[in-house]
């Protein structure tokens, strides 16, 4: 059986919504201190509503592939959806990911989490902090 799905080598041949936005209202950038990749997303809001999302990585393949997904999830749909956004739903959205690949879809959770905290920070906007967590990459991996 092929390592990676077709879904995840189209996302890394063919990444969607690469790029940056200028004029970003929220950009959120994490990096993954083992193998020193790291992701930035931004997103453009609008009436709590993500209406156009980027991104740049510098990382692995399935990281590439996890950013591309994620957006492609994410554009479009309200801020509140978009926080519920786990890396497993990315990872099953792209047909699963190997186990010691998962933790390159936590990235693109936990950079679209930290790109709606600056939002609301800079608005702001108050929110439960509860929904932010500072944690340990090593412990959020939903496999
Ligand atoms: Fe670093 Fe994939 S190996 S994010």
């Amino acid at each position: 059986m092929a390592l990676y799905s077709e879904k995840v080598m189209d996302h890394f041949r063919n990444p969607r919504n690469v790029g940056e936005i200028p004029d970003a209202d929220g950009i959120g950038e994490v990096g993954n201190a083992r193998c020193g990749d790291i992701m930035k997303i931004y997103l453009k809001i609008e009436n709590d509503v993500i209406v156009d999302v980027k991104f740049n990585t510098f990382g692995c393949g399935s990281a590439i592939a996890s950013s591309s997904m994620a957006t492609e999830l994410i554009k479009g749909k309200p801020l509140s959806q978009a926080l519920e956004l786990t890396n497993k739903a990315v990872a099953e959205a792209l047909d699963g990911l190997p186990a010691h690949k998962m933790h390159c879809s936590v990235l693109a959770e936990e950079a679209i989490r930290a790109a709606i905290k600056d939002y609301y920070d800079k608005n702001g906007i108050e929110y439960d902090k509860s929904q932010f967590p500072e944690h340990d990459e090593d412990e959020e991996i939903h496999e």
